[in-house]
């Protein structure tokens, strides 16, 4: 996610949004610009790099002003470079905006202001608003806060944005929808913020903007008005959290965070790619291959870890909807094997960085062999994405937790989409299932807030089994993936050995294992393996095993013989991974908090594996 930061006040702007700036780092980001104002205009400093290339840069620049705005970018339309960070300008230069969010029809109000003699600097949506609105001044030739006001009601997405005019020195324009933005309240001055981080060392009060609202700020004053310019009277609360609380944004640890922000996260994941009432998947990303993808004879999908996890779920639904045979490679195994390869073939590789090495490898090797390379990345202009010849983005925001959780969700998500316009462009599907398989997805965010209701329940279950030395997940069909997954959040943030198996495996082997120690985590939910699920939940408790099952809320049958029940919302069975990945992602958070181990960053491992 980006991060903003705006000041206007009696102070020294620079040293402030710089400082905001530093604060916002945990959110991650690839480049950073900061704009201010004083008697000799507007000046605007920008780098890719992190926010000490951009202070060194400015160094020996004009940095006096006591009004200034500055962003942290995340890329997401336009690789990261100077010109594609903010802030961006007006045609004219006069005005400049910075902007977390993704402005959905950037590329038709582009076109437009093409035709109108625009010319843009970046590839970034953000330019196209500031561009909106400069046009929109023009023509209406009114005020730029009602220019503003009514370019974002021409906008579609999610913006966070802040604006300034060099007409016009003595304000700021911010405005929200989507995207959060924090007010900070002081006496003489306002501070403008993404979250409260770059904020409460100056003032605890603060306005948390509402969507649909938008604020004209002087140093001495505060206007907020509705998008239908009805005024407003804000809110002004006091904080009590600490930053270092505030940068988890009120959570224990940035896991937690990351696992409450799954609806948002998988919502954005979704964003502009969804039409439900036509039936309709739009995954630009790849979309000049949708010719090719007739006529593939195979898909290969390589990854490490968690993304090859989401690779298996991909199998399931890629093969499931759109019948294209799907072959799912650890890319360490893939990558030294001498496999068959043919331009035929589509390499799908999964990575929540993009850096990597075993699955950068595997696409340099499949590459040389003529396969066509997607990429699934959540870090915009990263190596694999770099590598791939197309690709789709999750944008799930950084994730700051080893432990990957809503980077596999969004991985999911991102598989689920792919299926679905794989089967469009194959005509393995009607419409009319079409309309109601993305009718339910739409509301998938929904039923993942609802699953997260579970919280105290699962904390309980955690309680029963944290002193467990070893665990087993099972599952059948999709539900097999999502136990492999549920067994490495468990081992590798608790330190518990955990095994994921398809259910049915047992018998083969690992039913030697259960006794009144080992607790068996059974995704069971009602779906077209429910009754084989609980004929292997039976022959577990007639072995005394512990069992705790993953189920349909209202479900009643295994109720009846396991030991804890975890009830998730009912849903298409293609969807269920996106549900039952949750409780097994909050009960391994639990256990490891209850063990004292270091969720965040656990003994051993690294967000990224860049080395083989
Ligand atoms: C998942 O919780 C782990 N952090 C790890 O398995 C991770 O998924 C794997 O290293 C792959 O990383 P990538 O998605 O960034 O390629």
């Amino acid at each position: 996610m980006c991060g903003i930061v705006g000041y206007i006040g009696y102070r020294e702007a620079w040293p402030i949004v710089l400082k905001g700036l530093k604060r916002l780092e945990y959110r991650g980001y690839d480049s950073a610009g900061i704009a201010l104002m004083n008697e000799g205009g507007q000046h605007i400093y920008k780098k890719a790099g992190k926010v000490a290339v951009l202070e060194e840069f400015a160094e020996s620049q004009d940095r006096s002003g006591s009004i200034g705005m500055g962003h942290t970018r995340w890329a997401t339309h336009g690789v990261p470079s100077d010109r594609n960070s903010h802030p961006h300008t007006s045609n004219n230069q006069k005005l400049s905006i910075i902007h977390n969010g993704i402005i959905e029809n950037y590329a038709t109000l582009k076109e437009e202001l093409v035709a109108r003699g625009h010319v843009f600097d970046s590839d970034t949506d953000t330019e196209v608003l500031i561009h909106l609105i400069e046009e929109i001044q023009k023509i209406e030739q009114i005020d730029l806060l009602e220019a503003v006001r009514l370019a974002l009601h021409e906008v579609s997405g999610a913006y966070a944005i802040v604006i300034m005019d060099k007409e016009n020195p003595d304000r700021l324009i911010a405005a929200r929808k989507g995207s959060p933005m924090v007010i900070g309240v002081g006496k003489g001055e306002y501070f403008i913020a993404s979250d409260a981080t770059p904020i409460i060392e100056y003032t605890n009060n603060v306005i948390y903007l509402k969507d649909n609202e938008i604020a004209l700020i002087t140093k001495n004053d505060l206007l907020v008005k509705q998008l239908d310019n009805v005024v407003q009277t804000p809110l002004i609360q006091e904080l009590e959290l600490k930053l270092e609380m505030l940068e988890k944004g009120g959570f224990d640890h940035f896991m937690l965070k990351e696992i409450y922000e799954q609806p948002r996260s998988i919502k954005d994941c979704m964003r502009g790619r969804i039409y439900p009432e036509e039936g309709k998947v739009q995954l630009g990303g790849i979309k000049e291959f949708a010719e090719k993808l007739k006529n593939i004879d195979r898909i290969i999908i390589v990854a490490c870890g968690t993304s090859w996890h989401a690779g298996l779920v991909g199998e399931y639904l890629i093969e499931e909807y759109a019948r294209i045979p799907v072959e799912v490679e650890y890319a360490s195994e893939f990558r030294y094997r001498n496999p068959i390869i043919t331009e035929k073939d589509v390499v799908i590789a999964i990575s929540q960085s993009g850096e990597t090495a075993d699955t950068m490898a595997a696409i340099e090797m499949a590459k040389e062999r003529g396969a066509t390379i997607f990429g699934i990345c959540n870090v915009a202009g990263a190596s694999i994405p770099r590598l791939s010849h197309a690709g789709v983005y999750t944008h799930a925001g950084p994730e700051i937790g080893v432990a990957s959780t809503k980077a596999f969700t969004a991985q999911v998500t991102v598989l689920t989409l792919m299926a679905f316009y794989m089967a469009q462009q194959k005509g393995t599907i009607t419409t009319s299932k079409m309309i109601e398989l993305l009718t339910e997805l739409d509301n998938i965010p929904e039923k993942i807030q609802k699953g997260l209701e579970s919280n105290d329940i699962i904390k309980q279950v955690a309680e029963k089994i944290k002193d467990s030395t070893n665990c087993l997940f099972l599952g059948r069909g999709s539900g097999f993936p999502v136990a492999l997954e549920g067994a490495l959040k468990l081992k590798e943030i608790s330190y518990i050995h955990a095994e994921g198996y398809p259910a049915a495996e047992m018998k083969h082997g690992p039913i030697a294992l259960i006794d009144e120690e080992m607790p068996v985590v059974f995704i069971a939910t009602q779906n077209s393996s429910y009754e084989k699920v609980i004929s292997n939940i039976q022959e577990v408790k007639a072995r005394k095993g512990k069992v705790i099952a993953i189920v349909t809320e209202g479900d009643t049958e295994v109720k009846k013989m396991a030991d804890y029940c975890i009830e998730i919302p009912d849903a298409n069975e293609a969807f269920l991974p996106l549900l039952a990945t949750i409780p097994l992602q909050l009960l391994s958070y639990h256990i490891a908090v209850m063990r004292g181990c270091n969720v965040d960053q656990p003994r051993n491992l690294a967000k990224s594996v860049t080395v083989e």
